[in-house]
């Protein structure tokens, strides 16, 4: 049998961005928002990726939506490098990679009602005639819950709650036809209540549909229960990654411990050490292309004096798990 090939690869990717200075006053400064960034996403598979604010989770999506072109690296889409497409192969891109964001409200066009959202990448990506097309909406309407659909295809997007407009959205992104869908922490604004629904229905469309995901979350215990893999980021560096189980049920690198001690899992039956924040420092550190050692080590509680020269290189520390620590194993 054919090994399964990914449909999306990130490839070693770095982002600079070049902050402050006009010219005139003050000199510019180059973040590093991401570095050597490296995965693959395989069809029917959810990824998860998690970690604090400014951390480079956004960035990730916007790179692969093309919003900015990596500083180094590649991400890969059918063989091609995406930042190198043109013309048919780009289309192909842009109807088969979509993205959820975290804000229901601003993804709908509040002019028009849920039909309208649907039916125009319908029109714009197949060749149904009308029938074809009304029953194609009510379908996809139907697929995510919104029911009966020619009651909600009519309803304009202030007429539905933020967990239905989610829905229409993921309707949208089936109407266009998306194979890779990158959801930038997409349940982040709803109730509680209405958040595990939304986490339901992408896990319907990845089984029954086999699409793929990229879910985004500040929240460990929403990637476990929907994701299969899980990249860990610290400061735009991957820290820890694996398969979801290894990973939340044995973490191995401090920061991975701290995000999961701050999120209690009544299942979880293995004692975990707690590591205490050792500085007042508890913002991310901003790391540059000049920066040396670990990104970990302003807040790591097991750092040593080497972790401020060394820069932790990628090792294996299970069956499918990896980690960037010195110490750890
Ligand atoms: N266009 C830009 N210009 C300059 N700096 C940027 C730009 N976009 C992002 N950054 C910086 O890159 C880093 C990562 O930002 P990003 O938005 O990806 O974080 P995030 O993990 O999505 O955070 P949050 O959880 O708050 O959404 C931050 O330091 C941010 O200030
Ligand atoms: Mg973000």
């Amino acid at each position: 049998m054919d090994k399964i090939k990914p449909i999306f690869s990130v490839k070693n990717v770095v982002m600079d961005f070049h902050v402050g200075g006009n010219g005139l006053f003050g000199s510019k400064k180059t973040i590093r928002a991401l570095n050597d960034i490296s995965f693959d996403l395989y069809p029917g598979e959810s990824l998860a990726i998690v970690g604090e604010s400014g951390c480079g989770k956004s960035t990730l999506c916007r790179i692969a939506m093309r919003f900015h072109q990596p500083t180094e690296g590649q991400m890969v889409f059918n063989e091609a490098d995406v930042h190198q497409l043109k013309g048919n192969e780009l289309k192909n891109y842009r109807q088969k990679s979509q993205m959820i964001f975290q804000d229901p409200f601003s993804s709908l066009n509040p002019l028009h009602n849920i039909y309208y959202h649907l039916k125009r990448p319908l029109q714009l990506y197949h060749d149904y005639d009308k029938n074809e097309l009304k029953s194609k909406m009510d379908e996809y309407l139907e697929m995510v819950g919104l029911v009966p659909p020619e009651e909600q295809g009519s309803k304009h997007p202030h007429q539905l709650s933020g967990g239905q407009k989610q829905r229409a959205f993921l309707a949208r992104i089936l109407a266009v036809g998306a194979d890779v869908i990158f959801a930038d922490e997409p349940t982040s604004m709803l109730d509680v209540s209405i958040r595990l629904g939304v986490l339901n229905l992408m896990n319907k469309l990845k089984k029954e549909m086999n699409k793929s995901f990229v879910y985004i979350t500040h929240d460990i215990a929403t990637a476990r229960y929907f994701s299969d893999r899980i990249i860990v980021l610290y400061a735009g560096h991957m820290v820890e990654w694996g398969s979801v189980d290894e990973v939340v049920c044995h973490p191995k690198h401090p920061y991975t411990k701290l995000l999961i001690a701050a999120a209690p899992d009544p299942e979880r039956t293995e004692q975990l050490e707690l590591p205490v924040l050792k500085s007042e420092e508890s913002e991310v550190v901003g790391w540059t292309p000049e920066s040396v050692g670990c990104p970990f080590k302003p807040r790591c509680p097991v750092s040593k004096d080497i972790c401020s020269t060394v820069f932790p290189e990628a090792k294996l520390v299970g069956e499918n798990q990896h980690i960037r620590c010195i110490h750890q194993a």
